[in-house]
Parts: C-alpha cells; structure tokens; sequence
C-alpha cells in the first residue's frame, strides 16, 4: 500500500491534466490562444485573491472538507457501528446528496455492506429496492442539507412506516441515520423528536460539494473504502491548486480554459468521456456540478448572464459508437474531457487466434485494459487531427487517493470558473420554480398562489396542439 504521507507516493499517484488539446498551438482557431489566457491574467488574479480571502474568513467551507478532523472521527466510529449491524445500508437522498456516493462506490465497489443509492421517487425503482431488503440487516442513511426535500422527504416517510409496522417503535430508530444541516430543517426537529442517530452539516455547505464530507464519507466508511486515502488525495491537489502560476495550478487552469472556450469560441457544450466504466457515476456527479454551478440568470451584481455550459457524459469505446461522429463533424461547440486510467487493476487478456484473418490476428496477446486506453488514446489524437477541443485528465490507477483529487479538482475549477463569469456557483435559483408548482400540486398548505399559476398555465395549453 502506498504511504502517501510520502511526497513520491503523492506524486506517483497525482492525476495528470493535459490541456494540449484545447489551446491555438495543437487545434488552429477552434483553440485557446495563449494571448488570450495572457489578457484574462488581471481577472485570474483577481478570482483567486477573492476566493483565497473568501476560504481564509471560514466562508467557503468545501475547501477544508479535506482536514476536519473531528468530523471524520465521528464519522468514522458511527461507521464501524453501522458495519456490525447491517449487510446493506441504504442511502435516501438526490443530488448533491446521492451523486458523489454513487460516484464512489461506482469507482471503488462492489463493497460489502453493499451500498444502494436510492436517489428516485419512481414507485417502480424505488419498490424494487425496498421489495429486495431483509430489513432487520439494513441500514437507511437519510440525506438532506436543508432537511426538506420532497423527494427524500416522501422515501423517508414511506421507510419510517415500512420499519414501524415490521420492528416496532422500539426497534426502528436504530435502523435510520440522518445527515442533514446542524440547527435547522425538519430533519433536525426530527432528530431532536425521536433520537435518531445523525451527522451534522456545515452551514453554507451546498449539496454537490458535499462529497467529502459526512454526505459521501459515512457511506463509503461503511462500505470499508479508506476515506482517509480520498482526503489524503483530495489535500494533495488542494496543494497543487494553491499555486500562484496558472500554468501550475490544474484546478485554475481547467476552470480558466473552459470558462474562454465557452465565451470566445462557443463551445457551451462540456463532453465527460471517461474511459472506465467505474467512472461513470463520477461523469454523473461532475454534470450535476458543473451544470447547477455555472448556469445562472443573473450575475453577482445583479446583470443578466444566462451562461453556463451544458454537459453531456459519453461513456469511452461505447461513446465512440455514438457521439463520436458528431463530435468531429458536428459543430465546433464542444469540448471533450477525457478521463484515462492507465493502470485499470485488471486485465483481460485476448487470446490468439485467427493468426491468418489480419483483421482478426493482431489482437491476440493484447488485453482489454490495453485495448481500452489505446481507443482512448486515438479519439483524442483524431480529434486533435480534425481540430476538436480535447483534455485528458490521466490516473495512474482508479483508487481512493485518485478519485479524492478527482472530486476536489472539479470543484475548485467550477468555483474558478463561477468567478471568471460573475456568477455564484454555490446557489440554484433556477430550481425553485419547479419545487413551488409540485408543492401546489401536491396540495402543500400555503401555495395558493402556485397553485392559481399551476390553473392558469394548464388552461393556457392549446388542445389543438396535443395530437
Ligand atoms: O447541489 C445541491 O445543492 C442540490 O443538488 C441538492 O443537493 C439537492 O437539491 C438535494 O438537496 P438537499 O440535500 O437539501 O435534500
């Protein structure tokens, strides 16, 4: 086991970004001019002081999820709890919530407890789910920041029933885990009322960058992943993103040449293609990220802005198969992030056959893991060829120190990001509209008012346009 206490353990194991694809030099205009990174320099400057000050008055609490100490311990003992009397924990929640925990076990599981991500009100879904469970050897972690989200609220209600009426009133409290805000939320009066054993958030701590904290660590501590080794790895990139030097500070560099790919040469739409299949959960957490970060109505000082680019996840070798025709002859409006693992933990060797059929003859001896990295390797380099936006972040190996710098990278690059658009990345107004109308929908008191708007909009749909 590599002892990352040790800087070349650190350095063997770094995640490795390559942003050749994506400047002037490699792909003609469709690229970053250097010139153009050189006139964002006073802006650049200016984000990181902002940010930097900002991190130093306790105001942006994702960046110290790496060192809290205290939190990890609590999690950690509740965790070594919960190993002994569970085979299965459940997770309740939804975005923020869910994401970065499937994003985990999808990398580094099967695990046993197993982990189950509920994160879906389909009756059908989340039946199977609770239809499948011996419920005296299951754990639920409910998880809600603001402790009220419809979703979660209504699965939570629907285990609570499902658990009173098999355990008793006795029984079932030891079956529930809350992780929600420390003072407020209905979750909390909850914990308060029936004595659930909880977790608590940090104030101003938004859903998708609460990965690395309790949100994402009690889960993956009991599913036996070394979160110790995600921080180790997530403390690690923090160090490589304080450098002052753009050019050597990943998190800055990414979120900069994204941010001037989108606003100097329309390329609003963000591809994730890892090549793993274990990297698809994070694909999913990272399109979550970026896309409830960047997208705003309004900048910080109140201006329109309707920015943001959208992003799309397109699995390796299969994505090749049906994105891949559009990313290099369709327009010239996106960009390509690669995530390579060059070291997968296994292989498959392909066995020799056909040694006379030469389109069969040369795979023989190869492996898939080689296979799968060579593709890699030649969709970047065609789209290189045919001057298509294109970054490779390299892994050494898909393990807990990698995906801990994976998870940190992205968030300190879409906070740089939000900085160079004016934008708070930390907010989601956009979603509040949707949440008003289904609580007048579902009869919530004190919407009226949602609910006149919810009549008038229904009454204003044409019936000769529903065929
Ligand atoms: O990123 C976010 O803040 C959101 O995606 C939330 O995580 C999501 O809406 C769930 O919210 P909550 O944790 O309050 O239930």
């Amino acid at each position: 086991m590599p002892d990352y206490r040790r800087r070349t353990a650190r350095e063997a194991m770094s995640v490795r970004l390559d942003v050749n694809g994506l400047m002037g030099e490699a792909i003609g205009a469709a690229g970053v001019g250097r010139e153009e990174v050189d006139a964002l320099a006073p802006r650049v400057s200016e984000v990181g002081r902002v940010l930097k000050a900002r991190r130093s008055a306790g105001e942006l609490p994702f960046y110290e999820l790496p060192y809290e100490k205290d939190a990890v311990a609590r999690v950690r003992a509740l965790a070594a709890e919960v190993r002994g009397e569970c085979d299965t924990l459940v997770v309740l929640g939804i975005g923020g919530s869910a994401l970065g925990t499937r994003a985990i076990i999808s990398a580094l599981g099967p695990t046993a407890p197993r982990i189950i991500v509920a994160d879906h009100v389909d009756p059908w879904s989340f039946g199977a789910v609770l239809d499948g469970l011996d419920l005296k050897r299951t754990t639920f972690n409910v998880i809600s920041k603001s402790g009220e989200t419809i979703e979660t609220m209504a699965q939570f209600l629907i285990v609570r029933d499902l658990l009173l009426r098999s355990l008793g009133a006795v029984d079932y409290t030891k079956r529930v885990i809350i992780t929600t805000d420390a003072d407020q939320g209905a979750l909390r009066q909850i914990v308060y009322d029936e004595g659930f054993r909880d977790l608590a958030l940090p104030a101003g701590l938004s859903g998708r960058f609460s990965v690395l904290s309790s949100v994402g660590l009690l889960p993956a501590a009991v599913a036996g992943i070394k979160i110790d080794e995600m921080l180790a790895g997530a403390a690690w990139i923090d160090v490589r993103c304080q450098e002052a030097d753009i050019w050597k500070n990943p998190g800055h560099l990414l979120g900069a040449l994204l941010y001037l790919a989108d606003t100097r040469h329309q390329q609003n739409i963000l591809v994730m293609m890892p090549y793993s299949d274990r990297l698809t959960g994070f694909a999913a957490w990272f399109a979550q990220l970026w896309a409830e970060s960047l997208a705003k109505a309004e900048t910080l000082d109140g201006y329109p802005a309707f920015v943001g680019q959208t992003p799309l996840v397109a699995v390796g070798a299969k994505g090749q198969h049906s994105l891949l025709q559009l990313l290099m002859e369709g327009p010239v409006d996106k960009v390509v992030g690669m995530l390579r693992v060059e070291d997968h933990g296994r292989e498959l060797p392909i066995a020799s056959a056909y040694a006379d059929l030469d389109s069969l003859g040369y795979l023989g001896g190869t492996g898939l893991g080689a296979l799968l990295n060579r593709q890699q390797r030649a969709t970047e380099l065609s789209l290189l060829k045919g001057q298509r936006p294109v970054f490779t972040l390299a892994l050494p190996q898909l393990n807990a120190f990698t995906l801990g710098q994976l998870f940190y990278l992205f968030e300190v690059a879409v906070v740089f990001a939000g900085g160079l658009y004016r934008v708070d990345p930390f907010n989601q107004p956009g979603i509040e509209v949707s949440k008003r109308l289904t609580y007048a929908l579902m009869g919530r008191k004190g919407f009226d008012e949602a609910r006149a708007e919810v009549d008038a909009l229904l009454a204003a749909k044409r019936p000769e346009y529903i065929v």
